[in-house]
């Protein structure tokens, strides 16, 4: 078994094809080394209003869009702490472990949460929501656009128009899908739009951000008991002149400002989705070559992750430390789907001819282990 140790002294040598975080390019770390003024500085007001626009285009919004100092968990309480009254009920549409996550975060907080039984591998349907939302009425349906561990991407575009129609809010949880898989806010009139960095932005983790909707925001004003540091209300009162409530994690913010700077001006968002959208379909191409199906449902396959099950009987606990010795890192299964299922991960700057080179290593380390 390979192993691989922290050196203070090196960075990491391994290229990640992992769900997040992801390798972050060399402009954005050089960035985020440079010298900055506080955060109550006109400099940084400038950069925040820059992030703040940038992400605005991203999302496809005129929704503010906020700054969290959290990864993206910490917005997935936010909406739960702000969005949910004592006496509403929250509908949490889990296909897998980010889904039963959020519907954790909701219990947890003492909110009246529901969660939809769906099996992993699927993605939700528009007849099994409506079946849901037939029972009884919800104020608010947190969902993922796309589910990390079964590498399931959501029917979106189907499944908002039916929450709206129900007049519940709705909250999407984008974090490994944003910058990677086109979504509009507000042409679907998303609520809560939520992701962390360090997946299809790639970035360094610990910065997440959201777009919300007037329609939550004056939601939030009803709400008791919301708490300081995750305060949608809060975080925008000072969003409103570039700034945040707390000290913010400035030099991540400028890193998003490059990042965003090149997804907007260089490559171009359009290109950035067919890019993923390729690489989604090669890995796809490549675990059917090698005899493996895949774990998510046909026709809902993500193009940012790819999870494959262990069709041909492989130890993947060493094909994954085979694969490091390579200079590789790919993951296995998450939580319960370890060993059952591998996933490749495809998402950020990976390029096409990178994504090839994996592959044909990874079928030798396969080869051998056979
Ligand atoms: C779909 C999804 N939601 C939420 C999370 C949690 O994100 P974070 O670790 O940034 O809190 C992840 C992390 O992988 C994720 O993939």
């Amino acid at each position: 078994m390979s192993d691989v140790h922290f050196n203070k002294n090196e960075s990491s040598k391994l290229k990640l094809f992992t769900p997040g975080p992801v390798d972050v390019p060399d402009r954005v770390l050089q960035a985020m080394a440079m010298a900055n003024d506080t955060h109550r500085s006109k400099p940084y007001s400038e950069m925040h209003k820059l992030a703040v626009e940038g992400l605005q285009k991203v999302l496809f919004t005129k929704n503010e869009c906020l700054l969290y100092t959290t990864s993206a968990s910490g917005v997935m309480e936010a909406c739960v702490r702000n969005l949910i009254k004592e006496d509403e009920k929250a509908l949490f549409l889990s296909i897998g472990a980010f889904g039963d996550r959020w519907y954790e975060i909701g219990v947890t907080n003492g909110k009246n949460s529901i969660k939809s039984k769906i099996e992993w591998g699927k993605a939700v349907t528009p007849e099994l929501l409506k079946e849901e939302l037939s029972k009884q009425n919800y104020d608010i349906v947190c969902l993922q656009s796309n589910e990390t561990s079964t590498g399931v991407y959501n029917p979106l575009e189907e499944l908002i128009p039916i929450i709206k129609e129900s007049e519940a809010l709705v909250c999407v949880d984008a974090t490994s899908s944003l910058a990677g898989i086109k979504l509009e806010v507000d042409r679907l009139d998303i609520d809560v739009c939520l992701a962390s960095v360090q997946k299809c932005l790639a970035l360094p983790p610990g910065l997440a951000i959201c777009s919300v909707s007037s329609n939550a925001l004056e939601k939030t004003k009803e709400v008791k008991n919301r708490g300081l540091y995750l305060d949608f209300l809060s975080i925008q009162e000072k969003n409103k002149i570039y700034q945040t409530p707390n000290t913010p994690p400035i030099p991540q913010i400028r890193g998003l400002v490059v990042q965003l700077d090149y997804i907007l001006n260089q490559e171009g968002l359009e290109k950035r989705f067919e890019r993923h959208k390729d690489l989604g379909k090669r890995t796809r191409e490549w675990a059917k070559d090698m005899g493996f199906e895949m774990f998510s449902a046909k026709g809902y396959e993500s193009d940012t992750v790819s999870t494959m099950k262990n069709t041909i009987g492989i130890d993947f606990e060493k094909m994954v430390s085979n694969l490091i010795t390579k200079g590789y890192r790919i993951v296995n299964g998450y939580g319960s789907l370890k060993n059952k299922t591998f996933r490749i991960g495809h998402m950020g700057e990976i390029t096409k001819e990178e994504l090839d080179n994996m592959l044909v290593i990874l079928s030798g380390v396969i080869e051998e282990l056979k």
